[in-house]
C-alpha cells in the first residue's frame, strides 16, 4: 500500500484552516493508504513557547485528531518527539542542504521579519529541514497538506533528491546498503476546496493561528457563541448578492468555501442556493452549518481527553509503528553516508 504522512503544530488551539486544509482530508486516506500522523511538537518550538501550553497542546491535537475521525486502529497517531530518528535524520540531511535554499523559503522570510532577523532562533531557519526528515523517514508517497506548505514540500522532493545523488544508487550498494535510492521522493496532496482558508478579519490573508486576533479564525473548539459571534462579525463588503470568482469579494469567496466544506454541498449547489442572498441571511446559515459540524466533534473530544490513560496508550502503540519505520530508513542512510555501526 502506498504511504500517508502528515501533520499539524500543537501551537495554541487548531482552526478551522488546520481541518479544512488537512486533517479532514486525511480522514479519508486512512480507508485506503497506511497512514501515519504526526503531531509534530519539535517544529512547535521554533518561535518563544511555553512549555506547559506546548504540554497541554500536544495531548489536544492528538485528541483532536481522534475527534475529527482519525481511527487509531487504521492509522498510526504519534508525537514526532517520541520518535528521535526525526531528530537524527534532520541532522544529516541538514548538512547536505544548502543554506540558500533555506533563505528563500517564504515561511522564514515572513517570520524572521516579524521577530528580528538576527534574534530568531536557527530552528527558525532549518525548520523545512526537519519537516522533509519527518516525511522521509517514512519513505512517504503522499502528503495531505494546505496550500502553504507547497514549498517545503518542495524543499523536501529537492532533498531526497539530493541524498540520492550523493549517497544512493551504486555508492549505496558499495557501503552494503539494503536498499540503494535512500529516500522515497514525495508528492503533495492539496485539496480542491478548502487549502487556502482566509482570515474572517480579511480575506487577504490566511487564517492563522499566529494572528493577533481571535476573531479572525474559527478554533475547532470554539463555543457555539462563540463561532455565532465570530461569524456576525467577519468582514463583509456592500455588494449585493453572493458570488464565488469576484477578485474584489475575497470575504465572499472564503465564507462561500467554508460553507462549502462544512455543508459538504458542491459550489454550484452553493451557488444556487445562496446567490441572491443578503450577508444577512447568508451568516446564519453559515452559523448553523459550522456548528452542526463542529459539535460531534467537540463532543468525541470531551470523551477522548477524558481517559488520558487511553489516549497515551494509542500514542505509545503509534510510536512503535513509527520508530520501527524510521529506524529503517535511518538505519540505511546512516549506512550510505559512512557512519559506523555500535556494537
Ligand atoms: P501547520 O501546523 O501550520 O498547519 C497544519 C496543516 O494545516 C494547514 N493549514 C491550512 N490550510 C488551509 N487554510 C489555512 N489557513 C491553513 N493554515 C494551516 C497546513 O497547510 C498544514 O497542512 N510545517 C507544517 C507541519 C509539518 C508537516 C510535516 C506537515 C511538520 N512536518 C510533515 C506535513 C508533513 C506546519 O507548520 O503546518
Amino acid at each position: 500500500r502506498q504511504r500517508v504522512l502528515s501533520g499539524v503544530q500543537p501551537t495554541g488551539s487548531l482552526h478551522l484552516g488546520n481541518y479544512l486544509g488537512a486533517i479532514r482530508n486525511w480522514v479519508k486516506l486512512q480507508e485506503e493508504y497506511d497512514t501515519f500522523f504526526c503531531v509534530v511538537d519539535l517544529h512547535a518550538i521554533t518561535l518563544p513557547h511555553e512549555p506547559k501550553e506546548l504540554l497541554h497542546s500536544t495531548h489536544s491535537s492528538a485528541a483532536l485528531y481522534i475527534a475529527c475521525g482519525i481511527d487509531p486502529a487504521k492509522a498510526s497517531i504519534f508525537v514526532q518527539s517520541h520518535v528521535p530518528a526525526h531528530a537524527e535524520l534532520t541532522w544529516l540531511l541538514s548538512c547536505i542542504t544548502p543554506i540558500g535554499w533555506l533563505r528563500k523559503m517564504i515561511q522564514f522570510k515572513e517570520k524572521s521579519k516579524k521577530a528580528g532577523a538576527e534574534e530568531v532562533g536557527t530552528g527558525l531557519l532549518t525548520y523545512p529541514v526537519l519537516m522533509a526528515a519527518d516525511i522521509l523517514l517514512y519513505q512517504t508517497d503522499l502528503v495531505p497538506v494546505g496550500e502553504d506548505q507547497r514549498q517545503h514540500l518542495e524543499l523536501a522532493r529537492d532533498v531526497a533528491e539530493r541524498a540520492n545523488y550523493l549517497f544512493g544508487g551504486k555508492k549505496a550498494k558499495k557501503m552494503g546498503c539494503r536498499h540503494t535510492r535512500l529516500l522515497k521522493v514525495p508528492e503533495a496532496l492539496i485539496p480542491p476546496a478548502g487549502a487556502r482558508v482566509m482570515s474572517l478579519q480579511d480575506g487577504a490573508s490566511k487564517m492563522s493561528k499566529s494572528a493577533e486576533s481571535d476573531l479572525s479564525r474559527i478554533n475547532l473548539l470554539d463555543p457555539p457563541d462563540l463561532i455565532a459571534q465570530k461569524i456576525k462579525r467577519a468582514k463583509t463588503d456592500a455588494f449585493d448578492g453572493l458570488e464565488w470568482d469576484n477578485p474584489e469579494r475575497p470575504e465572499a469567496k472564503n465564507l462561500l468555501t467554508i460553507y462549502q466544506c462544512v455543508s459538504g454541498m458542491t459550489r454550484d449547489e452553493v451557488l444556487a442556493e445562496v446567490s441572491s442572498m443578503r450577508w444577512g441571511d447568508f451568516k446564519p446559515r453559515l452559523t448553523d452549518a459550522l456548528i452542526a459540524h463542529l459539535e460531534p466533534i467537540q463532543a468525541r473530544y470531551a470523551e477522548v481527553m477524558q481517559d488520558e490513560g487511553a489516549l497515551d496508550a494509542i500514542l505509545a502503540q503509534g510510536a512503535d509503528a513509527a520508530n520501527a519505520q524510521a529506524n529503517a530508513t535511518l538505519d540505511n542512510v546512516r549506512k550510505a553516508m559512512g557512519f559506523s555501526v555500535p556494537l
